[in-house]
């Protein structure tokens, strides 16, 4: 995988997603959450904006440190 391609300037983070929107907004109610739930950071998740492990690829090729934000209800 080519995280950056010729088209894209190298300051941009997100390659691909919702590039036809101005900004890229997701919404979330934390009702949908159930137990929790891992957020993308690294803008290669094809489950956007959750976390589908691809930063684990785009760390390793880049060299990279990033990771999800996660979700999680405080045990009781
Ligand atoms: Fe982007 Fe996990 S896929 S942080």
């Amino acid at each position: 995988v080519v995280w950056q391609t010729l088209s894209r300037p190298k300051n941009q983070v997100n390659p691909g997603i919702k590039k036809n929107e101005e900004k890229v907004v997701n919404s979330v109610d934390i009702e949908d959450l159930g137990d929790g739930a891992a957020f993308c950071r690294c803008w290669r998740s094809k489950k956007f904006p959750y976390c589908d492990g691809s930063h684990n690829a785009y760390n390793k090729e880049t060299g990279d440190n990033v990771g999800p934000l996660c979700l999680k209800k405080k045990c009781k």
